[in-house]
């Protein structure tokens, strides 16, 4: 019976934690708050900041539990070099070290690796670290841009022309600002043509030498229904039976593939071998698949989608991952829709925290739903929001307009002051991105 640590505390190591229980796993813990979900199927788990090296470091239970192994679910520990710490430590880990996890600690890395070794999938870009220069080039750049800090912002410092912003004056006052105020905590900013596309996830296992891809998933990103409002870390996400999306072929998955492989090898060359799940956000664009961002773990919630029917054993994958002999992974075919609960007012400054949610667990499970903890407190059985995702529910099934109801149908055992998307894969959203993507492809 292996013994694993996991560090993490969100909807997608609640994922995590089912998916290496089902491997027979025994878990040991970190969370920064306590998530109920994988308290509940812990051995033992301790609460305190997960993103902390020396916090994890100074963990006495860490050496006497002998753990045969770490999985490390969020970016922030990993980029802050954990996986470097505890295999000082003699801990295999499941992430990359520091080194590695750069890819998504500085896009600007991620870009001149990209351009360095001539991966497919690049899209224009330029790095500035001087506001009055950033601004003479901006005043004679043609096309629409999208201004991003260097460093990471959490998928919030990122301004896309014609979403958040109007004009070129608009623009440039953002990015002299992300140098001035050292937005992103570097003082320097990336300047990317706009691309025009769908957005998809592909998550993958990688040893740094073979690469296993998983499912497609898509994400939404605004907190909205209609896709409008602030960009959020997610508000919920679909897979289909066919571990395609409704408006890509098997093509584009291949390219995609070919994208993250070639990465990979980058990587390796660049003597910095990456072991984990490495993350791409593409958009397909009508010149194919594009880079956005790459990632250095799970997607939350994506996580939720690909692990919930995952087949192959979470455990022996990351013994793979470890060793070098990653198994084959198998996943269900069938669909997944994942929605989650948030506090009213997620994604502005004042969310509801603090407030009573009831879930009848009974009842979603019922409905044939899974459930996810996420960002909550407990306390004597009761839970609460916090100003963070709070619990998502999954639904599976054969097709994706099925899952969609089950998800729908479980959401209703969920009250409080909370907000859901409802919209999310719906029948008319996703024909509305089939129609968008055939118009952009000129069929
Ligand atoms: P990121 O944090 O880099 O994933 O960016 C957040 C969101 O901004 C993405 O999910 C996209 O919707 C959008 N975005 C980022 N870069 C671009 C780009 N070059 N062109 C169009 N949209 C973008
Ligand atoms: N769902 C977006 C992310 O995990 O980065």
């Amino acid at each position: 019976m292996n013994k694993v640590l996991l560090i993490g505390s969100g909807g997608r190591e609640h994922a995590i934690a089912e998916a290496l229980k089902r491997g027979s796993a025994k878990i040991y813990a970190v969370m920064k708050h306590k998530n109920p979900g994988i308290a509940r199927i812990s051995q033992d788990y301790i609460i305190g900041d997960e993103n902390s090296v020396s916090f994890v470091k100074n963990l006495d239970w860490v050496k006497f539990r002998k753990v045969d192994f770490a999985f490390i679910g969020p970016e922030t520990p990993l980029i802050n070099g954990m996986a470097d710490m505890l295999e000082d430590k003699g801990i295999p880990v499941v992430g990359p070290v520091k080194d590695a996890a750069i890819i998504e600690g500085s896009k600007e890395f991620m870009r001149d690796l990209m351009k360095k070794h001539g991966i497919e999938g690049l899209i224009d870009y330029y790095v500035f670290t001087d506001s009055s220069k950033v601004e003479e080039f901006l005043k004679n750049y043609e096309k629409p841009f999208v201004v991003k800090p260097v460093g990471v912002t959490g998928g919030k410092g990122v301004r896309v022309m014609g979403v958040h912003f109007k004009t070129r004056e608009e623009g440039i006052e953002y990015a002299k600002e992300v140098i001035d105020k050292k937005i992103g905590g570097v003082g320097k900013v990336i300047i990317e043509e706009k691309v025009e596309g769908e957005e998809y996830t592909l998550q993958v296992f990688t040893d740094g030498r073979t690469v296993k891809g998983m499912p497609l998933v898509q994400d939404f990103k605004r907190a909205f229904e209609g896709d409008t409002g602030p960009n959020t870390g997610g508000m919920g996400s679909y897979s289909m039976e066919n571990h395609l999306l409704p408006f890509l072929t098997k093509e584009d998955y291949t390219k995609s593939m070919k994208i993250v492989e070639d990465i990979v090898a980058a990587m390796r060359r660049e003597g910095r071998i990456y072991r984990g799940i490495l993350y791409g956000q593409f958009m397909l664009t009508a010149e194919g698949p594009k880079i956005i961002e790459v990632n250095c773990r799970f997607g939350d919630p994506e996580a939720m989608n690909v692990l919930s029917i995952l087949k192959t054993s979470l455990v022996d994958i990351a013994w793979g991952i470890i060793e070098g002999n990653i198994p084959k992974p198998e996943f269900y075919n069938k669909a997944t829709v994942v929605k989650y609960v948030v506090p009213e007012g997620y994604g502005t400054p004042n969310p509801a925290a603090n407030q009573q949610i009831k879930i009848n667990e009974e009842k979603i499970k019922r409905e044939g739903a899974l459930l996810y903890y996420a960002s909550v407190n407990e306390e004597n059985g009761k839970i609460f929001t916090t100003t963070s995702r709070s619990l998502a529910v999954v639904g599976v099934a054969d097709n994706l307009y099925e899952a969609e109801e089950i998800a729908e149908r479980a959401l209703k055992h969920i009250t409080g002051r909370v907000y859901m998307r409802h919209d999310i894969a719906k029948r008319e959203m996703i024909e509305r991105k089939i129609e968008r993507m055939r118009k952009l492809r000129g069929e």
